[in-house]
């Protein structure tokens, strides 16, 4: 206890890193647990030291064979990846830097939390939202739906009884009717058909978005194909992921369009196989990447948080359904879409599990 105490003044600068920091001995035995240390574990430095640190990792043989090796001088200082076990939370993926310090039996065993972690919350709320939302919508959707055929109905019955004079309101009631019947229609799309599964090449969904998007811009946009050919075919519902890819794609566009007016708008279709990647609280080891990149002005920042909700849009006249569906069709698909923009280059970033 009285070591502990001692080693604890002697080792306090540690406190003040962001990095996590725990020496050991080459036992792997802890001596020391820095503050962000116990804040990334959620426990007590009292609880951590004269423990086993290796335990703290998925894998403990990686640290004690690293420990050994720094004791043995068989290397200085020793650097590997590791996934870093917490008590009551997600494991956490960090770049794990072992060194030797001036006295034998003391060792630095410095953490240094992937950027991937970053990306992994962020995609976790995004998830959570999403779950949230669609139940929402859907059933906000219907009871909407519901008495619309009826206020439709009923107009359409006025209609006939009324002098002509007055059909100019039954027909607003009507169209206002049609229009939020559509709304809502777009609405339920993703929980009414279907999901129908067979061999999907990721390419021949791109293809089509492309010829989609052509036939919409033959003039002043180009597109940029750039696959993998690598990628296999996985497991999926065809349909659902070209309206996906549709989706992204149509927003390039609409945000291209002074680009493409003045006849330099690009749209890239980049397709990468990635492995050992997480994503949806699941690590797959083997996922593709589908990019949807345009060189347009960029997501507005006063929406860039919530492009993925309902009804958040930025352009007059969008109904802020599109990337919604997108990401609900993707999530079928256990997948999820990302978005990293800025004005000149905006990434959406398709991700799904390989088999
Ligand atoms: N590539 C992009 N560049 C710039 N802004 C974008 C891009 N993609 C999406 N956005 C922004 O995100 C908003 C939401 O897109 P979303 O597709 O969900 O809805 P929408 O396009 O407005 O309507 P719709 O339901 O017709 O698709 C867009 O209105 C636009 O402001
Ligand atoms: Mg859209």
């Amino acid at each position: 206890m009285k070591k502990s105490t001692s080693s604890s003044s002697r080792f306090q600068t540690f406190d003040l890193l962001a990095t996590l920091v725990a020496v050991v001995h080459s036992d792997g035995a802890v001596l020391f647990a820095n503050a962000a240390l116990e804040d990334a574990l959620g426990t007590s430095r009292r609880l951590i030291v004269d423990t086993d640190f290796g335990a703290s990792f998925t894998e403990p043989q990686v640290l004690r064979n690293a420990l050994a090796g720094v004791k043995s001088n068989d290397f200085a200082a020793l650097r590997y990846d590791a996934w870093l076990k917490r008590p009551n939370r997600d494991l956490l993926p960090v770049h794990v830097i072992v060194t030797q310090t001036d006295h034998p039996d003391e060792i630095v065993v410095e953490l240094l939390p992937l950027e991937q972690q970053a990306r992994q919350e962020r995609e976790e709320r995004l998830l959570d939202q999403a779950q949230a939302t669609k139940e929402l919508i859907r059933n906000l959707a219907h009871e909407i739906k519901n008495p619309l055929g009826g206020i439709r109905g009923a107009a359409q019955l006025l209609e006939m009884e009324i002098d002509s004079q007055m059909t100019e309101y039954t027909r607003v009631i009507i169209h206002e009717a049609d229009r939020l019947q559509t709304l809502v229609d777009r609405l339920l799309a993703p929980h009414r058909r279907p999901h129908v599964v067979g061999d999907v090449n990721i390419h021949e969904v791109c293809e089509r978005v492309r010829s989609l998007i052509l036939a919409e811009f033959p003039k002043g946009l180009r597109v940029v194909r750039d696959y993998d050919t690598s990628i296999p075919e996985f497991r999926g519902d065809r349909e659902q992921l070209i309206q996906a890819v549709l989706n992204i794609a149509h927003n390039a566009c609409h945000a291209l369009a002074e680009r493409v007016a003045a006849g330099d708008a690009q749209l890239t279709f980049r397709t990468r196989v990635a492995r050992q990647t997480t994503f949806g609280k699941q690590r797959y080891k083997l996922a593709l990447e589908l990019h949807v990149i345009d060189n347009g002005p960029g997501v507005p920042d006063s929406i860039k948080d919530r492009i993925f909700y309902p009804l958040v849009s930025g352009r007059e006249g969008g109904s802020g359904l599109g990337l919604t569906l997108a990401q609900t069709f993707v999530q079928q698909h256990h997948g999820l879409i990302e978005c990293d923009s800025e004005p000149g280059r905006t990434d959406f970033k398709i991700l799904i599990p390989l088999p």
